[in-house]
């Protein structure tokens, strides 16, 4: 797996003398003839994201045979720090080179606000059925296609199964933006970006263009406006 050498190995708020000991000579703990600290052995791996264009984002995922592997749980714990470094609602295996069926995804509030800081779920061979035909469209992102947003109909209900980080059946239904972020990470395991699902291509915008897009839409087309001038976004 790639590493992404220029993040570090451990919290960047750390004195970087103690997130590179190796630039700064030995450490004090081993001028003292000490054993290291704890904070030298306790590492922090983000893999690095692959970014649109990559083959690996277009390729079916294959299904994991046991999430409870040292392998897939290394990779599991990866991806938790990578998303929270990177501030996603979701990631896909797929999305840190990992052909597999396994993806991580926050659970928002019923309000639909979303505490990054929590432990997303860990959910392996998922699989999502529709629980009816609404669907919503909203601006989704892509931490594999920063700084753009675009607006994406998906099924407003869905059921889904899956099993946990410890291979424990996982039987839910999502609905708003819990099922958005669940179709979309899904999508990653058969190799679909959102921007493949884009029903107009106009319907892509810088982030920091969204609300004027949004704005020219519904005034274009206010019979569609309702649908599409929903300007929330997320990164996945
Ligand atoms: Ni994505």
């Amino acid at each position: 797996m790639p590493w992404d050498a220029n993040r570090g190995s451990l919290p960047r708020g750390l004195p970087r003398a103690i997130r590179e000991p190796a630039l700064f000579g030995k450490t004090s703990n081993e001028r003292l003839g000490q054993k290291p600290a704890l904070v030298y052995l306790r590492t922090m791996t983000l893999r690095k994201i692959a970014p649109l264009g990559q083959p690996v984002l277009l390729r079916r995922a294959v299904p994991l045979l046991d999430p409870t592997d040292a392998p897939t749980r290394a990779l599991i714990q990866d991806m938790v720090e990578t998303l929270a470094d990177a501030r996603g609602l979701g990631l896909a295996a797929p999305q840190v080179y990992a052909g597999v069926r396994l993806i991580l995804a926050h659970l928002p509030d019923p309000d639909g606000v979303v505490d990054r800081t929590a432990a997303p779920l860990v959910l392996v061979n998922p699989t999502l059925t529709p629980l009816d035909d609404a669907t919503d469209m909203a601006f989704e992102g892509c931490l594999s296609i920063p700084g753009l947003r675009g607006i994406v109909r998906r099924f407003e209900r869905i059921g889904l199964e899956a099993l946990d980080g410890a291979g424990r059946p996982v039987e839910r239904e999502a609905e708003g933006l819990f099922a958005r972020i669940l179709q979309h990470e899904v999508d990653h395991l058969d190799g679909i970006l959102y921007t493949h699902r884009l029903e107009d291509p106009r319907h892509l915008a810088f982030d920091g263009e969204v609300q004027a897009l949004t704005a020219y839409l519904r005034a274009e087309e206010p019979e569609s406006g309702s649908e599409r001038s929903d300007d929330r976004c997320c990164t996945q």
